[in-house]
């Protein structure tokens, strides 16, 4: 059967940076993330008899080695969880710049994951997604939700209580808008995968960071209850630089920032001695994205626009659960 789904992309507000099972993709920490509407990934799946090995194209290119390899395994769990056997052809495509630190690894494997399992004649619920799309990439299972989304990290040895769920949905805070600014179309040079596990054995700061995190994630909790974008805000700004000064100490140092990326922040910062709610968040890629609330885009992209080089900016609402489409892409 050939199913396709969409998925959102998801960007963190209290990240997450670090495994404590590379196999099973168990994070060292829960993280808490908006799914947003504006970043969509479409899938289709077909198992084929006819086919000798897996085919897949992204974004209209055939997908070779490492990348290849990643949805050949997955797919490998779900051919051995549904008993099949034969090969899939995948085609995915992404309406925004993928593997740029735009998070679309996450959107990629929660469509993935939705698509595949459907095309295989399996039923499983949105808990059992979360944990496959885990595994694919840890971001991942947080797309499987729509709003605002809290991956546990779980305690068991085998995963299971590892999954998202949904905190509350966008339409809890429809006001909420992040602002996505591409600044570079180039694919980033350090995979987050890698460049996490270099941080949790080298940087000195890595026991800091997991101590601090049971605040930034309660206060960030309440925050969203509360529809603070202050609060939300300054946890998710504050919370994104401590990620980055573990990567900056990470041996040898990880860096995503450009020179666009710093001159983002400070208009950011200009904007708030302005008197305006905004507040970035950078994850790994050079892009930074911008949270305030619907009554403020307007004057937020007029500010943005005067620092030269963005190239493109999305705003984007809360988004939607991953979900089945009635239209394939082949
Ligand atoms: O799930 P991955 O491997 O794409 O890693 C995501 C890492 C960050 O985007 C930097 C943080 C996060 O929590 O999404």
């Amino acid at each position: 059967m050939k199913a396709t789904a969409a998925a959102n992309a998801n960007i963190a507000l209290v990240k997450y940076w670090g495994k404590r099972d590379e196999k099973l993709v168990l994070p060292q920490n829960a993280s808490v993330s908006v799914t947003l509407d504006g970043l969509e990934t479409q899938t289709t799946v077909e198992f084929l008899q006819k086919l000798t090995k897996d085919e897949v194209v992204l974004d209209g290119k055939k997908a070779e080695g490492i990348e290849l390899e990643r949805v050949e395994k997955f797919l490998d769990l779900i051919r051995e969880k549904a008993g099949i056997g034969e090969n899939a052809k995948v085609v995915s495509k992404n309406n925004f710049p993928a593997a740029a630190g735009l998070a679309s690894s996450a959107s990629g494997f929660a469509a993935l994951a939705l698509a595949a399992t459907k095309a295989a004649g399996l039923r499983l619920d949105k808990r059992e997604l979360s944990v496959l799309a885990r595994i694919g990439s840890g971001s991942a299972c947080r797309s499987i939700f729509g709003g605002f989304v809290e991956w546990l990290k779980g305690s068991v040895a085998d995963g299971s209580d590892s999954f998202a769920e949904q905190l509350v949905p966008g339409s809890y805070w429809p006001e909420f808008r992040m602002i996505v600014n591409v600044l570079s179309d180039e694919k980033k040079k350090v995979k987050s995968r890698e460049g996490m596990k270099q941080s949790v054995e080298s940087s000195p700061y890595y026991g800091a960071w997991l101590e601090s995190l049971e605040e930034d994630l309660e206060e960030m909790k309440e925050g969203i209850m509360q529809k603070d974008i202050e609060k939300v805000g300054e946890i998710a700004e504050h919370n994104c630089l401590k990620m980055h000064s573990l990567m900056f100490t990470t041996k040898p140092a990880i860096v995503y920032w450009n020179d666009l990326t710093v001159k983002m922040m400070k208009a950011v910062w200009e904007m708030r001695e302005k008197g305006l709610k905004a507040y970035f968040t950078i994850d790994a890629g050079p892009h930074v994205k911008v949270m305030c609330l619907e009554k403020d885009v307007k004057k937020v992209l007029g500010e943005i626009k005067r620092v030269k080089g963005v190239k493109k900016s999305i705003v984007c609402r809360p988004g939607f659960d991953a979900r089945l489409l009635p239209k394939n892409l082949f």
